[in-house]
């Protein structure tokens, strides 16, 4: 069936769009396109009529039709009957794109390309297949047992539970299966977190900033309020890592319900919190009754070896989240939540509103993959470094007035431009090839625009032609102040 956008819902994403930097007609198409890049307007959805656009933006209608014309020429509106064009994404590729559309290098090893464009907004990788492949056929062999059961388990299955526990105790805080709710991945995990925690609207939730751009949507969309704490900026040549005595104040002053934290491989710069640093937080989140969340997903994604405590060894209000996302594959959607075994009673309650309980064979198959969590670590791990450090060589190559933090883990270079570039670079990225995530995303109110988020997840050779897309990208802004001027200041709004 096809779906069509409201002119309300349209008018809700665009927020404050229309700021005179450009005529109305840009700024429109230019929102739109950055909407439809960010995946918040999803593809193959039809855009209202220009007359009701027109009127619900208290706009003429000739701005509209102009606008949807110009993304008709960019490719990201097809050329639907009469005025409801359906949103798309350009087919034009990366030179070296073969007839059918899927690039030439999507043989190498990395990630395929569907549409033509290297994805630098995504930081995920391929599954580890084989490794995956194996825990899959050996739940097969395990399902009959469960069968004569009603299929319904709001915490999990007991053979997931028991590995995720036995995975924390191995790593020094013991924990019970009681303790611990399976969950549809991390990105649930959080919400199930938010739903039960910070019901009320104008709840105030502590973040690092920059954070992840779905973790910061979720908050705001759980009607809570973010209160944002700055990273330090990258030192040159020495580790920089969390700025705890302003964490500290923050929490004693705005006193939030909840505190949102990726301590482990944060996301997007890659830093890992020492164990003093985590004990300082844990210690300041008990003073001003604060729930620490911490979201462990990158925890496996270790690149250098360096050794750090579960933030939940320091306390045990610590509520942790967790997930094979990273460490074996986004497409198994397994995570968990592990906490105080009553919170968890109450988590599971909330996730029935949601959902009534993971797919049991995939629960049986993430038991085997807990189980033997290190199996593809080496092997991964080792062609991210290679990968880390072409990216990181690259960027100084090619990209030297760029300021690129090296993480110490993860999948992506936190980046400082020369100039508010990242908004504009982000809306013409496709014309070069590529696909990018604006830095306002991983911030609140707008902060970010002279930051990229670069991931390391493809192949040097497609990092190659990524990071030349990036410098190509960024010559044609630097040759054109205006095109520059129009395209700076909307993303700011959809984040607001
Ligand atoms: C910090 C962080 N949390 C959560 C997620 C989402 O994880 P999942 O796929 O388990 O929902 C990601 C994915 O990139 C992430 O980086």
């Amino acid at each position: 069936m096809s779906v069509s956008l409201t002119p309300g819902s349209l008018a809700r994403l665009l927020g404050e769009w229309n700021l005179g930097a450009a005529p109305a007609y840009r700024e429109l198409a230019d929102v739109v396109r950055l909407l439809i890049l960010d995946g918040r307007v999803a593809l193959d959805v039809a855009l209202p009529s220009e007359r009701s656009l027109a009127d619900t933006l208290g706009i003429s209608r000739t701005t509209v039709t102009a606008a949807y014309s110009l993304l008709r020429d960019q490719g990201f509106l097809s050329s639907g009957q009469g005025s409801r064009g359906r949103t798309c994404i350009p087919h034009r590729g990366p030179r070296g794109t073969a007839a059918d559309g899927r690039s030439e290098l999507s043989g190498a090893p990395g990630l395929a390309i569907p549409d033509g464009l290297l994805d630098l907004a995504y930081a995920s990788l391929p599954a580890s297949g084989e490794v995956v492949h194996r825990a899959f056929a050996a739940a097969l062999t395990e399902l009959p047992a469960l069968l004569p059961g009603f299929g319904y388990d709001a915490l999990g299955v007991g053979p997931l539970r028991e590995a995720i526990a036995a995975h924390y105790t191995a790593a020094g805080v013991p924990t019970t299966a009681g303790q611990i709710l399976v969950t549809s991945g991390a990105q649930h995990a959080l919400n199930i977190v938010l739903r039960t925690l910070a019901g009320r609207s104008g709840t105030k939730v502590l973040v690092e900033h920059p954070s992840y751009p779905n973790a910061l949507d979720a908050i705001r969309a759980a009607g809570c309020r973010p209160v944002p704490v700055a990273m330090p900026p990258a030192r040159q040549g020495g580790r920089t890592g969390w700025d705890i005595e302003a964490m500290e104040s923050a929490l004693l002053q705005q006193r939030p319900a909840m505190a949102y934290v990726v301590p482990d491989f944060h996301n997007p710069t890659g830093r890992l919190m020492p164990d003093t640093e985590r004990r300082q937080l844990v210690r300041a989140a008990s003073a001003s009754g604060t729930v620490l969340v911490v979201d462990e997903t990158m925890r496996e994604l270790n690149l250098d070896g360096a050794r750090s405590t579960p933030l939940a060894a320091f306390g045990p209000a610590v509520v942790s989240i967790g997930s094979l996302s990273k460490s074996h594959w986004a497409g198994l959607r397994t995570g968990w939540i592990r906490a105080g075994e009553s919170l968890i009673q109450r988590f599971a309650a909330a996730r029935t509103t949601m959902d009534l309980g993971g797919p049991v064979v995939e629960q049986l198959a993430a038991a085997h993959l807990v189980n033997n969590l290190t199996e593809p670590l080496p092997e991964r791990l080792a062609s991210l470094r290679t990968n880390r450090d072409a990216l990181l060589g690259l960027i100084a190559e090619n990209l030297p007035t760029w300021q690129a933090e090296r993480p110490d883990g993860g999948l992506s270079v936190w980046c400082r431009l020369p100039g508010p570039l990242s908004t504009a670079m982000t809306v013409i990225a496709p014309d070069f090839g590529i696909r990018l995530a604006a830095g306002p995303r991983f911030g609140v109110g707008g902060a970010f625009e002279h930051y990229l988020r670069v991931p390391f997840t493809l192949a040097p050779e497609q990092l190659r032609t990524a990071v030349l897309a990036l410098r190509s990208a960024q010559d044609r802004l630097e040759a054109s102040p205006q095109l520059r001027r129009d395209l700076t200041s909307p993303p700011a709004v959809a984040i607001a």
